[in-house]
């Protein structure tokens, strides 16, 4: 028979351990995240808009890579989660949480590298083009959107930015991509590339590949469906969809000779 003595102390060595796991899941950041903190030089003073459970300034701090950050988020709900961890974690003085919409949180001047992750491209787009003036004092974008970063691209490129560095991460069998942008001119002209990622493309990222069958594959699959209809509105789509997917196989085609 096990002793209750045991049983006891096995139940408080859970409660210890879920509360330590608990703790340490704020320090252990998710790859997608990791990655952006990869892209932020030492001693950079960081907005992370759209913080939510500010776990990226938990660790920016924590590892002393933003002497201070100050995340803001548009809802009251995900800024009393991102106070919680962020006094749980001890960096209360060092991490300013700010309720707002977009770059409306800081004065300027205030942060010279901007974060903005976890959201639509056009909602990324929208808070970059809606910062105005604050726009031109930040030196660095660092965006991790979750759709329609083809658009994104394009758009910072059109409006004064250029792709410094790009990375791409696996995260539970889905791709993030995660884009370091500056102001400047993109030396890359050709749209297909601007959309999939030029650097993306200039380091022959590993997973590249792998992005672009998928999107290949899928727009395949819309493209077959919508040859059954007569419309003239789709049939316009879906030669936009078989032009851009016939430049996305040419891409491919590129990088497979690379990879033999
Ligand atoms: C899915 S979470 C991403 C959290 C974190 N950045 C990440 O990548 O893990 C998106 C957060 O952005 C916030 N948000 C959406 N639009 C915003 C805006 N215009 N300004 C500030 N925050 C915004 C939402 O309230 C939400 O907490």
């Amino acid at each position: 028979m096990v002793s209750k003595r045991f049983l006891t102390g096995h139940v408080e060595n859970t409660k210890t351990y879920t509360v330590l796991s608990q703790r340490l899941s704020v320090l252990k950041l998710p790859e997608r995240l990791r990655s952006i903190a990869g892209f932020i030089p030492a001693g950079s003073t960081v907005v992370d808009i759209g913080t939510d459970h500010a776990l990226l300034p938990i660790y920016l701090v924590k590892y002393g890579i933003a002497p201070k950050v100050i995340a803001g988020d548009l809802n009251a709900g995900p800024l009393e989660a991102a106070q919680k961890n962020v006094t749980e974690a001890g960096f209360a003085d060092k991490i300013n949480l700010r309720q707002g919409d977009g770059f409306d949180i800081i004065r300027p001047g205030e942060a010279e590298l901007a974060v903005i992750a976890g959201m639509g491209g056009s909602t990324i787009r929208q808070i970059v083009q809606n910062a105005g003036e604050k726009a031109g004092q930040i030196k660095q974008l660092v965006l991790q959107p979750m759709a329609d970063s083809g658009h994104l691209r394009e758009w910072l490129v059109d409006n004064g930015w250029r792709i410094a560095d790009e990375d791409l991460v696996n995260e539970d069998g889905r791709l993030y991509e995660v884009i370091s942008a500056v102001p400047g001119t993109e030396e890359t002209t050709d749209r297909t590339l601007i959309s999939i990622g030029p650097r993306l493309f200039d380091k022959k990222h590993p997973l590249l590949y792998e992005l672009l069958t998928g999107e290949i594959d899928k727009n395949r699959k819309i493209i077959s469906e919508m040859e059954r209809s007569s419309s003239v509105d789709t049939m316009t789509k879906r030669q936009n969809l078989l032009d851009r997917t016939e430049r996305l196989e040419w891409v491919l085609k590129c990088l497979s000779n690379v990879r033999r």
